[in-house]
């Protein structure tokens, strides 16, 4: 039997990466599609996306859409995970994000629906949009695929502009388009700027000796966190479904940033009060107070449920923050760039 094609947008984010090591255990033929980049930026996917691998990355942007990559590879899964991500930036960047996270999707929907009517792609072609409980907003919790959406930045608008794009495709030309709404799910592979990895990175190096504090923003906030490898499998379940459809993914336990940044520093042995600073400057124009995801549709009828609580999360995220930075610390080269980045001051 031919092996299975998926495309990936975001291959090179957390997410891009689990789901990748995913698709290729199952057998999949795997096309990523990446940014070009001044630096590198495919350290996460390296490992496994060697050369000699019949496993493909194209350039490509959702700024300018993809379609003569998704003509030419006739994929059976499209993945559409690349975004501007980030909350506290999409207010500095509204209109880009709109392009990328909103318009990005609608250019492969449409780009999938021209390729079936040409008779280049098969009907039966699926698509994942990445849709956010940051499209709740200030929903009172627990949220449900029920819910109403109350977006209150950029990034949650554009989300919903794509999740109501992806279902207006899928009923107005039948298509195999489905949104997992997924709450915020971390991992050792979580973006720095991204609050529980700046947590656990900068504990761990305060711990090492050569950082002397933390600082963060709104320490109220309440977020449903699970583990990034649990819900990339949920991802690849909603597109194996018989049908196309929308399903929220979460752990329905929810905790405040403090008390994420005080497990850290108490599984460190640290004192979080001697540590931690407040800047008003990491707060968001407007803050999305309390997200609490119900998954009992999921859990029903996928069956799919999370493997790692929050104690798990907060542990696997030190453990591998502190064997990276001793890493660092430990090895010639790395120290001297590490030395000059002490000398230029704290991130
Ligand atoms: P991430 O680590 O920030 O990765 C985002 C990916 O999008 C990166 O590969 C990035 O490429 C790519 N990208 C950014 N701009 C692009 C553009 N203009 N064209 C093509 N690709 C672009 O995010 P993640 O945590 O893996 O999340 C994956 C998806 O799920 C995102 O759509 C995110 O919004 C959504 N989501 C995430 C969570 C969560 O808690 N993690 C929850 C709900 C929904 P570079 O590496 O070049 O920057
Ligand atoms: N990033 C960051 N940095 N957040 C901070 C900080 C800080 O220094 N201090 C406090 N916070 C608070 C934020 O105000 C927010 O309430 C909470 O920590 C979580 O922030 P992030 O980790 O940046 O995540 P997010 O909830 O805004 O967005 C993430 O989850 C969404 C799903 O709900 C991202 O992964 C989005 O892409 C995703 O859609």
């Amino acid at each position: 039997m031919a092996k299975k094609k998926a495309i990936i947008t975001g291959i090179t984010g957390q997410d891009g990466s689990y789901l990748s090591e995913w698709l290729l255990s199952k057998g999949y033929e795997v096309h990523g599609i990446i940014r070009r980049a001044s630096s590198l930026n495919t350290a996460r996917i390296d490992p496994y996306f060697d050369p000699e691998s019949k496993n493909f990355l194209h350039y490509g942007d959702l700024a300018d859409g993809i379609d003569n990559l998704i003509f030419e590879i006739k994929p059976d899964e499209i993945y559409n995970l690349g975004a501007m991500s980030h909350v506290k930036v999409s207010f500095d960047v509204p209109v880009y994000t709109g392009d990328v996270t909103g318009l990005g999707a609608t250019r492969i929907l449409d780009a999938i629906r021209r390729g079936i009517e040409n008779g280049i792609l098969d009907p039966g072609v699926k698509y994942y949009q990445a849709s956010s409980s940051e499209m709740f907003g200030t929903t009172e919790p627990p949220q449900s695929e029920n819910s109403p959406f109350n977006p209150v930045s950029p990034y949650g608008c554009a989300k919903l502009y794509a999740y109501h794009m992806t279902r207006a495709y899928r009923k107005g030309y039948k298509m195999f388009a489905s949104n997992g709404i997924l709450f915020n799910h971390e991992s050792p592979r979580r973006g720095f700027n991204f609050v529980t990895k700046k947590i656990t990175k900068t504990a761990c190096r305060i711990k090492l000796g050569v950082q002397d504090s933390l600082t963060l923003g709104n320490l109220s906030a309440l977020r449903d966190w699970g583990f990034s490898g649990d819900y990339v499998r949920a991802i690849w379940m909603i597109l194996q479904h018989n049908e196309p459809d929308d399903f929220v993914v979460s752990t329905g336990e929810y905790h405040t940033v403090k008390e994420f940044a005080e497990k850290v520093f108490e599984y460190l042995d640290l004192d979080f009060g001697k540590y931690v600073r407040y800047d008003k400057s990491y707060e968001r124009p407007n803050e999305v107070p309390a997200l609490l995801g119900d998954s009992s549709k999921i859990k029903k009828v996928l069956k799919w449920k999370p493997t790692v609580d929050f104690n798990m999360l907060v542990k696997m995220m030190v453990d591998a923050d502190l064997e990276y930075e001793k890493f660092i610390l430990n090895s010639p080269s790395q120290a001297i760039f590490f030395d000059a980045k002490k000398k230029g001051g704290k991130k």
